[in-house]
């Protein structure tokens, strides 16, 4: 019996690939980079599954180079904006992504984040990194606390509602905005409260975005958005760049309109704004949110799991179609 073909675009973390290399053909990339999309094209040609990254695009032009044998398309990340899941579903392709097991990393690193800019660890770090005079002093580099601070959740989803219970435990109060009551007993421990975005974004001392990227969401704060949050507010985005108008926020930042924002995803990743670059009120990672090596290896291993689900004609356990 012909073994399937799984397509990656990416090398996988070792415990991924040899689940992987059990049950199939394996085409790993030879090179140690991303793909280009004329690589991807070839790599996926006549491939039964692609388990590709947020970095690749998985559109009909893709699509049409796999050929009409694919199953399934696992993209090792929650997000799958980069994934046309419409014309997956058309053609019977089957989409996963990898809820879950990123939630406490990503979590972890928006603390990191929300920690960082409201206490101006990166201001902090590049003045004695540049060598630039400094001394202890009453009114030195000084930033706000958490405790009995608002916190405006964009999106109640698992990763924020990971991020509420650690802000809860740092003294923040709860506020989030989503199309549903989120169910009592995840609210009622955190004491949270639902607010339309509008007044959320008013009423926070920290706005952190944990939506997806969708039509709905692309520039979800924008010039209006920013110009409606307190002056004194922080804007907080791990979950994608485009939900923010970057103009907008360089715009709002330089007219004093928000006091800060961290940033660990951007609207043309890896390029940042240099606008953003060039200010001391900006923390900015690279895109780490799910970046440990137990989460990445966890990812990996989920995404295998949908594919040899799907190959074995079984449900997946983390569809998105
Ligand atoms: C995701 O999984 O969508 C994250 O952005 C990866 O870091």
């Amino acid at each position: 019996m012909t073994r399937p073909v799984v397509a990656l675009s990416r090398r996988l973390p070792a415990a991924a690939a040899r689940l992987l290399d059990g049950a199939a053909d394996v085409r790993t990339p030879d090179v140690d980079r991303p793909l280009t999309a004329a690589e991807l094209r070839t790599a996926v040609a006549g491939a039964d599954a692609l388990v590709c990254l947020l970095l690749d695009r998985v559109d009909e032009a893709l699509l049409d180079a796999a050929g009409p044998q694919l199953r399934v398309v696992a993209t090792v990340a929650v997000g799958y904006d980069n994934v046309d899941v419409e014309a997956c579903r058309r053609r019977g392709v089957r989409v996963t992504n990898t809820p879950g097991v990123l939630t406490d990393a990503t979590a972890d690193l928006t603390l990191a984040l929300l920690l960082g800019i409201t206490r101006r660890v990166g201001e902090g770090e590049r003045l004695l990194r540049a060598g630039t005079p400094w001394r202890w002093d009453l009114d030195f580099l000084l930033g706000t606390g958490l405790r009995g601070q608002q916190l405006g959740l964009v999106g109640f989803g698992a990763i924020g509602r990971a991020v509420a219970a650690r802000a809860a435990a740092f003294g923040m109060s709860i506020t989030y905005s989503a199309r549903h009551d989120a169910p009592a007993d995840v609210t009622g421990p955190l004491g949270a409260r639902r607010l339309p975005l509008p007044e959320l974004l008013a009423s926070s001392d920290v706005v952190s975005l944990h939506c997806p990227l969708t039509p709905e969401t692309h520039h979800l704060v924008d010039a209006a958005a920013l110009r409606a949050m307190p002056s004194s507010a922080h804007l907080v985005n791990t979950a994608r760049g485009p939900v923010v108008d970057e103009a907008a926020l360089v715009d709002a930042l330089d007219h004093g309109e928000i006091r800060g924002a961290a940033l660990d995803v951007f609207e043309e990743e890896p390029a940042v704004h240099p606008g953003l670059l060039a200010r001391d009120d900006v923390l900015l990672t690279p895109h780490l949110g799910s970046a440990t090596e137990q989460t990445r290896e966890a990812m990996a291993v989920l995404a295998a799991r949908n594919v040899l689900a799907v190959l074995a004609g079984q449900d997946p356990p983390t569809p998105v179609v």
